[in-house]
């Protein structure tokens, strides 16, 4: 299928394209039940989907099946909640998260959606940094923001400090500087056609950015479709050892996903019919900072 003179780089992020992928290699297996190349490239694609029970039901199967392979035991580590143990396992492959659920309970989240309602009237165009710039440039962002209000933080940061505190992050991440205190917030609406193009929280390693936390709320039923976050591998010394090498994350309501904010992720296309920002994809990101604090707060 990669082979096809139709189909192009971008187009391997696509579900309907790794669903065909995976049917395929679902259908070698079958047939070469212990094809180990196969396997790894099954639980790729189960990840690339956002399927992480399937992918870890595959990573158990390959590790009964052909033993440690450094890439699988890495992923399946952060599947179970050791991301101390998978940051152990070599320097490349899937790049470390901590997934959470139910974050709030429904009073807070419910005071939380009040708050931003009452304070979207300064949503404004998201800008993107570059060197020496910062500006709006749709191609590369194309969402709103504004900075989240202090109330909504006083909400949800508890939760969110004793996850991390809890897990031993940043440290179990393999990041060697503790947390300073401080942190940084905003929050994000995608309508149609809202994205955000592959990048790093801190590309030039001067924003003081250590953890981001993106923690996702959405109105009932959800009036959009996409906006999943993928998460890039990072890559070995000797180049990519795969074109699909990436974590998928749906935007679910009332969860939250932290991972070091050096780590390269992108917003995928969201679909939606409704113009209000607040019935998009509505996140809250929260950086939490190192010991050096930054003059700005970039996006
Ligand atoms: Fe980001």
């Amino acid at each position: 299928m990669t082979d096809s003179p139709l189909l192009k780089s971008e187009d391997l992020i696509e579900p309907p394209v790794l669903r065909a992928m995976r049917r395929s290699v679902v259908g070698l297996l079958e047939r070469r039940p212990g094809d180990a190349r196969a396997r790894v490239q099954l639980v790729r694609l189960h990840r690339a989907l956002g399927d992480l029970e399937a992918a870890q039901e595959a990573c158990t199967e390959y590790l009964r099946l052909h033993g440690a392979n450094d890439e699988i035991r890495r992923f399946k580590y952060f599947l179970d909640e050791e991301p101390g143990a998978g940051s152990r396992v070599g320097i490349a492959g899937p790049a470390p998260f901590v997934r959470l659920a139910n974050v709030l309970s429904p009073a807070d989240q419910a005071a939380v959606w009040s708050l931003l309602e009452g304070a979207s009237g300064a949503l404004a165009p998201a800008t993107v940094r570059w060197h020496g710039g910062e500006g709006v440039i749709g191609e590369i962002r194309h969402s709103l923001r504004m900075t989240c209000p202090e109330r909504a933080l006083d909400r949800l940061l508890p939760a969110l400090r004793t996850a991390i505190e809890g897990r031993g992050l940043p440290e179990a991440f393999g990041l060697a500087r503790p947390p300073s205190g401080s942190v940084e917030s905003e929050v994000v609406c995608h309508m149609e056609g809202g994205h955000f193009g592959r990048h790093s929280d801190n590309a030039y390693g001067d924003s003081g950015r250590l953890l981001t936390c993106v923690y996702y709320l959405h109105r009932k039923p959800a009036r959009f479709t996409g906006g999943d976050l993928l998460l890039h591998d990072a890559q070995s010394p000797e180049g990519p050892r795969s074109p699909i090498a990436f974590t998928r994350f749906a935007p679910d309501d009332n969860t939250a996903l932290i991972f070091p904010a050096d780590v390269g992720h992108e917003v995928t296309g969201v679909r939606s019919g409704v113009n209000d920002p607040l019935e998009g994809r509505v996140s809250i990101n929260i950086w939490f900072h190192g010991p050096r604090v930054p003059d700005a707060a970039p996006s």
